[in-house]
């Protein structure tokens, strides 16, 4: 009997395992494992969308390893795979000329482990929310699951963004804001949810600014508020976008698409993008927060240029970061000495 690891969701990690692996990546960041601990083993690095930091970081984790990283442009024909169709039962006579029911298990006979970015279609919530691709990864797989990004959450960022807080703070009891911030498409809500999870997770104060309609997924909010719960800290959403900052240690901005008008982009009325743009004066309310982006970021749309450029901005660490965070997951997934607890399933 085999049991299978995966990363693909913060809910199936309780704080306590979350917070191990932050205290992994941050160990390899200060001391490489000794020897290869990936020796021999490939992993397929799946996108399905565009992506620089999470493509690079994966890269050279698994080389930095000792392992061989392939990373394969899912679908996009020409260079990339063939197109790939993800539901069950359907006629193949459209664009998809391969379902994911054959290639996982194939890259399976190939690789260790398989990420993978999938992005929401944006059409609707609930077929997007059903993660078609990355549900047919879990299904399909015999090997590790990475969850690259996807509709509902990016689950290596979080842990790049705890990582980042940890070196700066002890994030236990202090304030974290999630701000809604300007954009000009409606983005996933895979960060945010992410986000917010993982302060609630660290027993972080949480504190969600968004502008009406612009709440998250109900069962996030509903894991949110119960980690709050269980860890100490407190859960208040708002649309004062001002009195939002006072107080906060951690400013995280991020665009995200309405679930009332799903798919529409937001609006580009002046006043509004102004009203919510992360700029000095707002950040100048905090206790001296850190300004955390993803990345990548529109400058003057979603942050002032002097808040980016300014003493608050933690995002190239943050992004740094992601690198040793890549490290932790693929060596808790792929190696018997891991120190994190794992959720497991049970192959027969
Ligand atoms: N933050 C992040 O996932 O960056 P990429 O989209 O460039 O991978």
């Amino acid at each position: 009997m085999q049991t299978l690891r995966h990363f693909t969701h913060l809910k199936d990690f309780s704080p306590a395992e979350f917070l191990a692996l932050a205290d992994a990546a941050r160990a390899l960041k200060k001391t490489s494992p000794k020897g290869a601990p990936l020796a021999g083993k490939s992993l397929a690095f799946c996108f399905m969308n565009p992506s620089l930091r999470t493509q690079v970081s994966c890269e050279v984790a698994a080389a930095s390893l000792g392992g061989h990283p392939i990373t394969l442009s899912l679908g996009a024909g020409g260079g990339g795979t063939w197109g790939m169709e993800s539901v069950e039962g359907s006629v193949m006579d459209g664009a998809a000329a391969e379902h994911l029911k054959e290639a996982v298990p194939v890259l399976g006979r190939f690789c260790a482990a398989l990420g993978l970015r999938s992005f929401p279609a944006g059409k609707s919530w609930d077929e997007d929310k059903a993660e078609p691709a990355l549900t047919a990864f879990r299904k399909y797989s015999t090997v590790p699951v990475i969850n690259l990004e996807s509709a509902s959450g990016h689950p290596c960022q979080a842990l790049a963004d705890l990582v980042t807080i940890q070196e700066r703070m002890k994030p236990r009891g202090k304030n974290f804001l999630l701000t809604w911030a300007p954009h000009v498409k409606a983005l996933p809500m895979a960060v945010p949810n992410s986000a917010v999870e993982m302060a609630s997770m660290a027993g972080m104060n949480v504190t969600i600014a968004r502008p009406e309609g612009y709440d998250l997924d109900p069962e996030v909010m509903k894991r949110v508020a119960d980690n709050c719960a269980r860890q100490g800290g407190t859960l208040n959403v708002t649309d004062d976008v001002t009195a939002a900052y006072d107080g906060r240690h951690v400013v995280y901005a991020k665009s995200w698409g309405s679930l009332r008008n799903y798919g529409k982009p937001p609006s580009a009325d002046a006043d509004f993008r102004a009203k919510w743009m992360v700029t000095p004066a707002k950040m100048k309310r905090t206790d001296s927060a850190l300004f955390m982006h993803c990345l990548p970021v529109r400058r003057n749309v979603v942050v002032a240029d002097a808040v980016l450029d300014g003493p608050w901005s933690v995002v190239i660490d943050q992004a740094e970061n992601r690198l040793h965070a890549a490290k932790a997951v693929l060596l808790h997934l792929l190696t018997q000495t891991s120190k994190t607890a794992a959720p497991r399933r049970t192959i027969r």
